[in-house]
């Protein structure tokens, strides 16, 4: 049986093998890369688009189609620019940045710090590690830029580049990103590119709630780009300028909010487990500085290659979105709740509490990448070595659900491949190959995650089998033409 070399806990330095294998097999590019690339910005290929397309109808589903109180919408990128001063981005949506004088190289402080604490591990100086960490969250929670300077000189962090400790003051620069819209440009005004998808939710609250006829609790679910000009972009598409959000704003009686909180901190990490995520590599991150929205606020953090990271994000938002809309925009966004209260009363007009959950699509499919890949080896019968990469991309994800191999390109073989094919190919996605050996052809279908492979050969001639290879186990059986839909269907179901 196959010795899984690296996985499940992949060591950090073969993080670059996964990158190198998600180009390889058209997973993901670096966007323009015939122009030397863009900085964390990613083209996602004819394997990418599909997962990434997989991922995100699964969301989708089991948003709008399981839960009956949840609705979809696809709202702009562009908005009115001044949805950006009512939800508080224009004046809040920064991050505390520093300057290495010597190398011009721009940090986020709280990257630089971490950095320095995950080099500290390394060196088995985990108390240093904690304590530096610590006195960062407080410094942040406190916006004390002096203090995080502070920390920086009195720890001795050094600049990547420049390696010296020549730093400027810590100073906030906004993350959004800003362009003109009109065509002559003294007529033209600032406006920008989203980012976050959240605010399209809000804006069409009133009209989702009214054409929909919808009675609260509710959500309204939304799947789209985001953008933000991150000064340290890294770790592939963990952190990047241009990103694609999934977001559900929960909109409830006010009061219940850390019900619902807890109800969707719940729901969501179990929904991560749905895709084969285990639960020991998931758990739960209370955020010490509240953003200027949240009441209550938590990641679901996921053991990345690179350690353990945000994926997702649960905010309890309070009312604070809607009101300052309202108080923006000047028109009314609440809701007449006519359930009766422990008085015996109607609730009355209120502006709706929202609970909110978004998931980075980009992150999601590098946690999805990160666990299916693997590096197996393993002994033959005769003694000899043997070796594959697979992605173990669960069935229902997987890009390409099928491979159709006839044996020899003659004897009539492609013909009923094809046949299976046709018959196959409005349910599923499936991939026909008939070059190379068939040993060739099997590990280039793991390569890509391909789970099932059928084989026709001389024998289906006779008796109309085929020979199924299961990728994970690498095992195989002889099974009906007519049962290959059927078996890979079931496999495969949402
Ligand atoms: N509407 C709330 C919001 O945007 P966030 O924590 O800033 O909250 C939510 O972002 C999720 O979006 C994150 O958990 C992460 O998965 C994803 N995300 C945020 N910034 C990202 C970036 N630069 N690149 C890739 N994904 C990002």
């Amino acid at each position: 049986m196959a010795n899984e070399a690296n996985n499940p806990a992949l060591p950090a330095g073969r993080f670059q093998e996964i990158i190198s294998h998600c180009k390889e097999y058209g997973y993901i590019f670096q966007s323009s890369e015939i122009y030397d690339g863009l900085s964390a910005v990613y083209d996602y290929g004819q394997m990418g688009a599909q997962l990434k397309k997989n991922l995100r109808d699964y969301w989708w589903k089991s948003m709008t189609q399981i839960h009956d109180n949840i609705v979809g919408i696809d709202a702009a990128i562009f908005m009115h620019p001044t949805t950006w001063k009512a939800s508080g981005h224009v004046d809040n949506f920064s991050d505390p940045m520093i300057d290495n004088k010597d190398s011009n190289k721009r940090y986020r402080v709280d990257h630089l710090i971490e950095g320095f604490a995950e080099e500290q591990l390394a060196m088995s100086k985990e108390e240093l590690a904690k304590e530096v960490l610590a006195s960062m969250d407080l410094l942040i929670a406190k916006d004390d830029f002096a203090g995080l300077k502070k920390l920086i000189e009195d720890n001795k962090i050094k600049c990547g580049i420049s390696k010296t400790c020549n730093w400027t003051d810590v100073r906030q620069f906004n993350l959004m990103f800003s362009t003109q819209i009109g065509s002559l440009a003294e007529e033209a005004d600032t406006i920008y590119l989203r980012p976050e998808t959240a605010q399209g939710i809000f804006v069409n609250y009133l009209n989702v709630q009214k054409s929909g006829r919808l009675k609260l609790p509710f959500g309204i679910a939304q799947t789209g780009k985001a953008f933000r000009n991150e000064i340290v972009a890294r770790q592939f598409i963990f952190r990047m300028r241009e990103f694609e959000q999934m977001e559900m704003q929960f909109f409830i009686r006010p009061g219940t909010q850390m019900q619902w909180f807890n109800y969707w901190k719940e729901e969501r990490k179990k929904w991560h487990e749905s895709i084969g995520i285990p639960a020991e590599k998931l758990r739960y991150h209370d955020h010490v500085k509240l953003a200027h929205y949240a009441d209550a606020a938590l990641d679901i953090e996921f053991e990345f290659p690179f350690g353990w990271k945000e994926l997702e994000g649960i905010h309890s938002r309070t009312d604070f979105d809607l009101k300052q809309h309202e108080l923006f925009s000047k028109k009314k966004l609440q809701y007449f709740d006519n359930d009766l209260n422990e008085e015996g009363k109607p609730y009355g007009n209120y502006t709706p509490y929202v609970v909110e959950t978004s998931v980075g699509l980009d992150r999601l499919f590098l946690t999805v990448i990160s666990l299916a890949y693997k590096n197996e080896s393993w002994k033959k019968e005769d003694g000899s070595d043997d070796s594959r990469v697979v992605l173990k991309i669960p069935p229902m994800l997987a890009p390409y659900k099928l491979a159709i191999l006839p044996l020899l390109k003659k004897d009539g073989l492609p013909e009923i491949a094809k046949q299976i094919m046709d018959d196959c190919k409005a349910d599923f996605y499936c991939f026909y190959e008939e070059k190379d050996s068939i040993g060739k052809r099997y590990r280039r279908m793991d390569a890509i995650g391909t789970p099932f492979c059928v084989t026709i050969d001389h024998q289906t001639k006779e008796d109309n089998t085929v020979t199924i290879r299961y990728r994970d186990s690498m095992t195989q059986e002889r099974i009906a033409i007519a049962d290959v839909k059927r078996l890979v269907m079931e496999k495969i179901a949402f």
